[in-house]
């Protein structure tokens, strides 16, 4: 394999994203100041209490995501075998990393398509950054993706922070919108777009939605912060550092930017900063289709691989179960239809303000 910038930036990447201080959520947890309402006489049966999520086609257990993450160097192979055997066996959804470093050298294509071959029964998804479909190429580079390993929908990651923290990141970001409207004229599975650290606005997703696409992924403030990673690859005595300190907690914390997303009509996944089954239920509560989380999963796929990473996925789906059951709902669809939670300070008021403006 070839070792290019892309892939020394993987690596570094991995390295980096495994340790805390990237982890916004070991400071302040967003989802401490959602709190969901008991129901002391949950008129059903917890064995009757289902989480079963439909989705591109497939019956899942659970409504979950394993984030995009990785793929596109021999370090990277062994994390996608993990994670797609995981998602394999307890039947959740699963997105692959940014497949840049495919496109470009044809020899790392297997680092991806390991997830399509194992998780043979659930959605998986390609992964693009906006800046690889814009121009000429925009369309088949999407393409080359979706196909490269038989992808049920594609992820298109808007990251404007992360490149402009990265000393070598993107700059340009003219012609997003347009080249977005094309992909979904263009492609034949469903374009999804997702942040991947600071959240999707209302009026974002409601431009979002006129152009046709029907899924984000709001990835919201609160979790892994990119501007850290890539501020602790740029030199410690650099511009960049410095602002990656300052921009670290910059974005839409994730519980607003979900009722924000869905007040919008769209279907949302809720993640950045999920942590935990309790964590996944509010965002269902907060009016998200499904919750989504990365660094959990990644950090259990190098920690105890397939294993340690089923044993994740099931923890979620225990207390997804046990939040759904608690508040007297018997599927995820009713604990987000009973809006049964209530804000605590700050969001309260973060949401008040918002929500004087856009009516929601
Ligand atoms: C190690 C790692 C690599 C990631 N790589 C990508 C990527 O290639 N493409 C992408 O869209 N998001 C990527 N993300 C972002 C995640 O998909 C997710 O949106 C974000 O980490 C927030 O979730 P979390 O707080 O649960 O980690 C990556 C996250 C991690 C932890």
């Amino acid at each position: 394999m070839r070792e290019d910038l892309t892939n020394r930036r993987k690596v570094e990447h991995i390295e980096i994203a495994l340790s805390d201080d990237i982890d916004l959520s070991n400071n302040c947890r967003w989802f401490d100041f959602v709190r969901l309402i008991h129901n002391a006489l949950p008129d059903s049966s917890f064995e009757e209490t289902q989480l079963n999520w439909s989705f591109l086609g497939y019956e899942l257990e659970a409504p979950l995501l394993i984030e995009g993450m990785t793929g596109g160097h021999e370090a990277s192979l062994k994390i996608n075998e993990a994670l797609a055997r995981a998602a394999q066996s307890e039947r959740v959804a699963i997105g692959v990393g940014s497949q840049r470093a495919a496109l470009k050298d044809y020899s790392v294509v297997g680092t991806y398509r390991v997830v399509r071959e194992i998780a043979r029964d659930v959605p998986v998804i390609a992964n693009l950054g906006i800046s690889h479909i814009l121009g000429e190429e925009g369309v088949d580079n999407a393409k080359a993706a979706v196909d490269m390993i038989d992808a049920d929908a594609i992820a298109i990651h808007l990251n404007p922070l992360q490149e402009l923290i990265q000393p070598e990141g993107d700059r340009n970001f003219s012609d997003s919108l347009i080249s977005l409207r094309d992909l979904v004229r263009e492609l034949d599975v469903p374009v999804l777009v997702k942040e991947v650290g600071s959240g999707i606005s209302y009026e974002l997703s409601l431009t979002l939605k006129r152009i046709g696409i029907e899924y984000v992924d709001v990835a919201g403030q609160g979790g892994t912060s990119w501007a850290l990673i890539e501020g602790k690859r740029a030199p410690s005595d650099s511009i960049e550092r410095e602002a990656s300190i300052r921009f670290s907690e910059w974005g839409i914390p994730t519980p607003i930017s979900i009722i924000e997303a869905s007040s919008s009509g769209l279907t949302v996944i809720g993640s950045g900063g999920v942590r935990s089954g309790l964590d996944a239920a509010k965002c269902i509560a907060l009016g998200a289709e499904a919750a989504g989380a990365a660094r959990p999963f990644f950090k259990a796929a190098i920690e105890s691989g397939a294993d340690g990473v089923s044993r994740k996925i099931r923890s979620f789906k225990f207390e997804m179960k046990l939040a759904t059951f608690l508040t007297g709902s018997s599927t995820p669809d009713q604990l987000r239809l009973r809006r049964a939670y209530i804000l605590l300070e700050p969001l309260l008021s973060m949401l008040r303000i918002r929500g004087r403006f856009l009516y929601i």
